[in-house]
């Protein structure tokens, strides 16, 4: 049976912030951020804006109902929950009005959580063949005002419809997975942002593709020659890039090797005005290549690499279906244009703001009339969503 991605979705909030003006609030050469980190703006999400209004935003749109109809599985995978016990699923499942008799759960690795949920979506379509699994991975990255880590910071969703007979992409049988205790990133309980080694971190995801890949291609006697293009978990561009080169082999034909760059400069074009959006952003990363090659054709195969801190990596590969593209947008990067820009200030303000509850746990918010789902209030500390009218 094929299985795999049957439609792909996107969402990220309305606000953007340029680098060229974070450096110049920091002191920094904007360069270091544009051709040190390869970046060019981030997502900056407000109040009113979460993981449950950007997964449900993203899942929206590509959705029929006759799909939520089959859907019997929602997965949200993420780092940045907005409860301890209920999980995003459950509120995504009632904002999208999915049939009741659905399994629906939050699943956690870092930036890995969504492959792990791609796997378990993947055998549950193996034996319920005419069912659809929707995951969304939906994170809000923030590392702090003035850290390290602040140009590298972001904010979206990508919902995937997991079927089998899928239009864009099949999944192959040639997963491999690693798994290493390191602490590299983490964000114990008591803290809204991460702890990070910088340095380390970025050893570590390197290190974990090498031997990952050193491993795949021994297992399933696969190498770079098989491949028309490779996508990578894309924390900064730039990081990517040195796991291309890292893993590049020269003795393939310069043809290949440049079409593997080529493909690499297109799978970043969106990562580069979203930022990181942790567990999402390998999957950005394949959507703006699908969206954006134009040397990609049917049954072409596209290597994933798979890195959530702590850590987990995990290599496998997609196929092509033909007429894939007939699934994609082709107005993304237009639609990323009109975000509104922020200044230093503003962001600052907007991106750091907390819910101030009264003494009975109650909020009220606005201005969200330009999102597609919103935090409208929080109400005896249960937080209330809604779907926004547009008015006509
Ligand atoms: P930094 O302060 O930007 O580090 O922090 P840097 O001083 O090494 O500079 C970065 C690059 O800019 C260097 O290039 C500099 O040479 C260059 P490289 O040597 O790496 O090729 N540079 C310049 N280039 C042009 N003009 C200039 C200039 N100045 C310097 N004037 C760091 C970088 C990664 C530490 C920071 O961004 C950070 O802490 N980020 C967060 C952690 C992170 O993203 N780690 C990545 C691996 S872990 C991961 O992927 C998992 C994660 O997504 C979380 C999860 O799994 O949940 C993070």
């Amino acid at each position: 049976m094929k299985i795999g991605i049957d439609k792909i979705g996107f969402a990220t909030s309305n606000y953007v912030l340029k680098l060229n003006d974070l450096a110049a609030a920091r002191a920094t050469d904007p360069e270091k951020l544009s051709k040190g980190l390869l970046l060019k703006e981030l997502s900056i999400a407000p109040l009113t804006e979460d993981i449950i209004t950007l997964g449900a935003a993203a899942a929206d749109p590509i959705l029929k109902s006759e799909d939520k109809e089959k859907i019997d599985m929602v997965i949200v995978a993420t780092e940045s929950s907005i409860d301890q016990s209920k999980a995003a699923a459950v509120f995504i499942h009632g904002l999208l009005a999915i049939q009741p008799f659905a399994r629906s759960f939050e699943i956690k690795e870092a930036c890995y959580g969504a492959t792990a949920a791609l796997d378990y979506a993947k055998l549950h379509i193996e034996k319920y063949p005419d069912s659809k699994v929707l995951v969304i991975a939906s994170d809000i990255a923030k590392y702090g005002i003035n850290t390290p880590g602040e140009p590298t910071q972001g904010a979206g969703a990508i919902a995937m419809l997991i079927s089998k007979d899928p239009r864009i992409l099949i999944f192959n049988e040639d997963n491999v997975a690693q798994t290493r205790d390191v602490m590299d990133f983490w964000r114990p309980n008591y803290s809204t942002t991460p702890y990070v080694n910088g340095l380390y971190s970025t050893q570590q995801y390197l290190d974990c593709l090498k031997t990952t890949w050193d491993e795949y291609q021994k297992r399933h006697k696969l190498s770079l020659k098989d491949f028309a293009a490779y996508c990578f978990h894309l924390p900064y561009p730039k990081l990517a890039l040195k796991g291309l080169n890292k893993i590049m082999d020269k003795s393939l034909p310069q043809e290949q090797q440049d079409q593997l760059k080529e493909n690499f400069e297109k799978s970043i074009l969106y990562s580069q005005k979203v930022g990181n959006i942790y567990t999402g952003s390998l999957f950005l990363g394949l959507l703006s290549l699908l969206e954006n090659s134009d040397n990609l054709k049917a049954c072409d195969k596209i290597a994933l690499f798979s890195y959530g801190s702590g850590a987990v990596a995990e290599i496998f590969s997609v196929s092509l279906v033909p007429g894939y593209e007939n699934q994609l947008s082709r107005t993304r990067l237009e639609e990323l244009d009109q975000r509104q820009a922020l200044s230093v200030e503003e962001y600052e303000h907007i991106f750091f703001a907390e819910a101030e509850l009264d003494a009975e746990g109650n909020a009220s918010f606005s201005g969200y009339e330009d999102q597609s789902f919103a935090l409208a209030e929080i109400a005896e500390h249960q937080r209330k969503y809604i779907k926004v009218e547009k008015s006509s």
